[in-house]
């Protein structure tokens, strides 16, 4: 039986590439059934037309109780087993997390703990660091605290600025997420309980 994925972004969709291309050369053994966006506009949209990946998009400026309201309605009409967020930049409400039961991940790029939030390479070069990287976390109603499932290291360079940072966690984010989905499919990670 496929595992199946719902993803949800909102700019420009790098990982939702990547695991376009992960699922293609048989690394993922999964299936995308729905893209979600925040944006109408968001470039990342595009993997998901090219791939013929149905998608949906919900309106800006909604309440967060509202927006999670539409959400749940509008992806009632998919099946899928877990949620992804790669880039999705809106904070899901625990009535969202309670819908999926628990199954929801998250990309973040830093190691956390450190530097939950936005402007994680700015608060990194601006540290004593000597590593930065990635983390796949399942999500919780705190942000960016949730279980991790997997989190890559690689060691900052004197000559690192903001693109050479960003340019380099993202490499490593496009190799990393479709391993921690994988660890998922052959429940070897499980998420944490929900009320
Ligand atoms: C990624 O770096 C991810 O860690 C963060 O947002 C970025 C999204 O990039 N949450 P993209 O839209 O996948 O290119």
């Amino acid at each position: 039986m496929s595992f199946s994925l719902a993803v949800f972004i909102s700019g420009t969709g790098s990982n939702l590439n990547a695991l376009i291309q992960h699922i293609n050369e048989g690394q993922l053994k999964a299936k995308i059934s729905v893209v979600v966006s925040d944006h109408e506009d968001a470039a990342g949209l595009a993997y998901a037309k090219q791939a013929q990946i149905p998608f949906l998009t919900l309106p800006q400026g909604l309440k967060r109780q509202e927006f999670d309201a539409q959400l749940i309605q509008s992806l009632s009409g998919f099946d899928f087993d877990l949620v992804v967020l790669a880039g999705f930049m809106r904070i899901l409400g625990a009535d969202f997390i309670q819908y999926v039961g628990g199954r929801i991940i998250n990309i973040h790029p830093s190691l956390l703990p450190k530097y939950p939030g936005l402007n994680t390479y700015q608060k990194v070069l601006s540290s004593e660091d000597r590593y930065h990287g990635c983390t796949i976390h399942w999500v919780t109603a705190k942000l960016d605290a949730g279980p991790i499932i997997q989190q890559v290291s690689f060691a900052i360079e004197a000559t690192d600025d903001l693109s050479s940072l960003k340019r380099k966690t993202q490499a490593l984010e496009h190799q990393t997420y479709w391993q921690a989905i994988e660890l998922i499919r052959l429940k070897k990670s499980l998420p944490p309980l929900v009320d």
